[in-house]
């Protein structure tokens, strides 16, 4: 049958304090609406209608042509948005209402309301709770029979005794849906037009309403200030987290490891608390200590990363990074390399077996195989106006702070000495030297320090 899926997102969600729609406050590296269009995308929903209001622009530009939007205004109430609908027609098939500040909702979940409402009218999603607090609530029969859904606010108090809630995820017939959502009244406490009284009107008409219960409440909370926020962040971490471990792989203390929902890791990685993987793919074996932040990057195998940031860049197998390196902007790095503390590199190609193991800057330079870098050395990239490439050939040895004032080659096997400011080439074996000469004045330092 045919799936489409309405996420209400008009709202402004004053609580945040916040001029960002709440529907894009970020859970784990994406926005909150990505999470429930990601697992609706995953059951095979052929439209996905996001209705929005307030900072529309915001949510629009970041989905564009991932989803179908229609615009709320003003926000008279979650029937209303409904009324708002471009994507609700008279045909066959099912449509999905959810919210976008409800991100924790798994796939299974909208698959088995999917099921269900396929052989019924309409099919809420409820849940038990001890304190039912502002939830609507559901009423049955004494049989049991689903009848309507009540808000707390028109509740009477027998009814706000009752501990079935509606979570917001209402699966309907849309031909059903479509023909009586015009039935929709505002004469309530609020004055908005609920959706929720749409499960009234489909009883009236002998319609067969059913509702599954949820076990688990954590995945239907929703998030309206950034308390919550931080509470759906951790549901999601902790799932993203046990689907990896069930996969293979080793984390210390899932509590402080986060993981998106973009990153692909592989068996017999381990990964140290205090690790964010923001679109990171790592191969087997793969160790990274904490702290350390890696996005846009991918990782090959045997490699071991520690307290390092990874942005934009390739890393190769068996090569160890850090402590403390911080790696950007579209860096190729190889295979057995040694990138060790306090060692940046911004755009640059260092080949196989190549060593960086201390307090360098590499910018837009590219580096041969089997070539060492000293400490302190220094490629001077920039006149203050254009940035220029350092070339190092194969084998090449750059002695300890060393300047290479680009644009610069130093060729195959060749010596930078120390303390080098090399402006002109090196050719292929030769050593460049470019330092004052020394002297050395006998006794002058013992009178130096008496004086
Ligand atoms: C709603 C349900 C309630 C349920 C609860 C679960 C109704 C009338 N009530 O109440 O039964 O227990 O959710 O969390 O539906 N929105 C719009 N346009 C509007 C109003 C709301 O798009 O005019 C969107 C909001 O942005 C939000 C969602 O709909 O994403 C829910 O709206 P909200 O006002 O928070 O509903 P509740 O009062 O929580
Ligand atoms: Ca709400």
């Amino acid at each position: 049958m045919n799936r489409k899926a309405i996420i209400l997102a008009a709202g402004q969600g004053k609580r945040m304090k916040s001029v960002h729609s709440k529907v894009m406050q970020p859970i784990l590296n994406e926005p909150m609406l990505e999470h429930v269009i990601r697992e609706l995308e995953a059951v095979h929903t052929q439209s996905i209608e996001v209705i929005v209001g307030h900072q529309k622009e915001e949510i629009l530009d970041y989905f564009k042509d991932r989803i179908q939007s229609a615009v709320q205004e003003p926000q008279l109430g979650t029937g209303h948005a409904l009324m708002c609908s471009l994507e609700l027609k008279d045909e066959e098939g099912l449509v999905l209402i959810t919210y976008g500040d409800v991100p924790c909702v798994r796939r299974e979940t909208f698959e088995k309301v999917f099921t269900l409402a396929s052989n019924c009218d309409a099919c809420i999603v409820s849940a038990k709770i001890e304190d039912a607090g502002a939830y609507g609530r559901i009423v049955r029969t004494p049989e049991g029979q689903v009848v309507g859904i009540v808000e707390a606010k028109d509740a009477t108090s027998e009814q706000l005794k009752i501990q079935e809630i509606n979570t917001g995820i209402i699966c309907f017939n849309q031909k059903k849906l479509f023909k009586h959502i015009k039935e929709l009244k505002n004469q309530n406490a609020q004055h908005e037009y609920y959706l929720t009284d749409m499960i009234e009107i489909f009883v009236s008409y002998g319609y067969h309403v059913e509702a599954m219960i949820i076990d688990d409440m954590s995945e239907v909370m929703g998030v309206n200030d950034r308390l919550q926020l931080a509470q759906a962040s951790q549901v999601i971490q902790k799932r993203i987290n046990e689907t990896w471990m069930s996969e293979g792989v080793t984390i210390i203390d899932p509590s402080q490891t986060w993981i998106d929902a973009k990153s692909v890791l592989s068996p017999d990685c381990v990964i140290y608390p205090g690790v964010t993987l923001n679109n990171a793919k790592l191969a087997d074996h793969v160790t990274i200590k904490g702290p350390s932040f890696i996005e846009n990057s991918s990782i090959d195998a045997y490699t071991q990363v520690d307290s390092s940031h990874i942005y934009d860049s390739t890393i190769g197998s068996q090569t160890t990074i850090g402590p403390h390196a911080h790696i950007r902007n579209h860096c190729v790095i190889g295979n057995h390399c040694r990138i060790g503390n306090y060692v940046e590199m911004k755009k640059t190609i260092f080949g196989d077996y190549s060593k960086s193991a201390h307090l360098t800057y590499l910018g837009d330079a590219v580096v041969g195989k089997h070539v060492n870098i000293g400490c302190g050395v220094v490629t001077v990239n920039y006149d203050g106006k254009h940035k220029h490439v350092t070339t190092i050939h194969d084998g090449a040895f750059i002695g300890s702070n060393a300047n290479l004032v680009a644009p610069v080659i130093i060729g195959e096997n060749a010596l930078v000495a120390a303390g080098s400011t090399i402006t002109q080439d090196v050719e292929d074996r030769a050593m460049g030297i470019a330092r004052a000469y020394q002297v050395n004045k006998p006794s002058k330092g013992q009178s130096y320090k008496e004086k």
